[in-house]
């Protein structure tokens, strides 16, 4: 049994991945709950091989703590994720990306322990390739408003890579495509969220732009696993997760309104600043060295979730 932390345990991806590693595994799960929730781990806390420590691992008292505790693994999760988020807390994201990343690879150093570490599709920015391979070094506005998380992710990349040249860490780093599932936010901004409360309520959804940019979503339980093959794997170069089922945003607007039978009307607003108008994960090196692929289709994944979202609707 191996002693696992997963910094970030308390959001959307974190808690999915304790429920999967605690059946095998001990997990202290670190979270300093600024985009996260308790709830979303609360059927975990009388198992016996689950602890939640709330603390920001940024702090020293975070890597004092955990230099004396022996760890075999540490998944990093921790970063608010959605852009309602990290333009609420530029500045926090950025430290959970460098201060934080740092602390978490430092205990890797000290107890050899294997770091995954969750960088994501933002890396690539906007992207001038498409579809996106693990090559592609991307196209980013360095100061623009969505900086604070794209360049906080490649700064991770950048130190993360670092640690496995000088100290010879071992080190996992996955780029995550859009990800949803039950327990994502209503109100986290992000388009599955916005789309399923308003076609839930019978507002107009809202689309930015025109509706042509495109993305591809993938279900959390199959994300869930490849972060745990990846873990496992001996890949220790970056590794793209997400579902390469591509859509227009139009495209998916009306698959959410047919399975909600809303009778919403559509919304068009200006697009984003720097918001990517592509994006779709090349995933042939997830599927050639760690035998990964998805296998939840759009309708499943989404009636899931509709479902969760039904139980939310007056809560959130
Ligand atoms: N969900 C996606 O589609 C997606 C896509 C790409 C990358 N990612 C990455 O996956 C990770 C998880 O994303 P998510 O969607 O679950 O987001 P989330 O906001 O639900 O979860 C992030 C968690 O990290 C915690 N956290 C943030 N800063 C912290 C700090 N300094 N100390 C301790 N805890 C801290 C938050 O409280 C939250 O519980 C993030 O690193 C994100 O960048 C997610």
């Amino acid at each position: 049994m191996k002693t696992i932390i997963v910094a970030g345990g308390a959001g959307f991806l974190g808690s999915h991945l304790c429920d999967e590693l605690v059946k095998e595994n001990k997990v202290i799960c670190v979270d300093n709950l600024i985009t996260g929730f308790k709830d979303n781990i609360k059927h975990l806390l009388s198992n016996r091989y689950f602890d939640y420590v709330q603390m920001d691992i940024c702090s020293k008292e975070f890597f004092d703590k955990f230099s004396k505790i022996k760890i075999d693994r540490i998944y990093n999760m921790a970063s608010p994720a959605s852009p309602v988020d990290y333009v609420e807390y530029p500045i926090e994201t950025l430290m959970a990306g460098s201060m934080g990343a740092k602390n978490l690879l430092d205990l890797a150093l000290i107890h050899k322990a294997r770091i995954l570490v969750a960088s994501t599709s933002e890396i690539y920015g906007d992207p001038l390739e498409h579809p996106q391979k693990e090559e592609y070094w991307g196209n980013v506005n360095p100061i623009g408003v969505r900086s604070c998380y794209d360049e906080a992710k490649r700064f991770m990349e950048a130190i993360t890579s670092a640690y496995k040249r000088k100290h010879n860490v071992s080190i996992r780093i996955v780029r995550i495509f859009n990800t949803y599932g039950p327990r994502m936010r209503l109100t986290d901004g992000r388009v599955v969220p916005n789309f399923i409360s308003q076609a839930l309520k019978g507002e107009p959804l809202t689309i930015y732009g025109d509706g042509s940019y495109t993305r591809s979503f993938c279900y959390v339980s199959d994300l869930v696993a490849g972060l745990m093959a990846l873990m496992d794997s001996d890949v220790d170069t970056p590794v793209n997760l997400g579902n390469p089922e591509e859509r227009t945003i139009l495209e998916f607007a009306k698959t959410i309104m047919s399975l909600v039978s809303s009778k919403s009307s559509i919304k068009y607003m200006p697009a984003l600043p720097d918001d990517p108008k592509k994006r779709c994960p090349d995933i042939s090196k997830a599927k050639k060295l760690l035998g990964w692929n998805t296998r939840i289709d759009l309708k499943t994944g989404i009636s899931k979730t509709i479902d969760y979202f039904k139980s939310r609707i007056n809560v959130d």
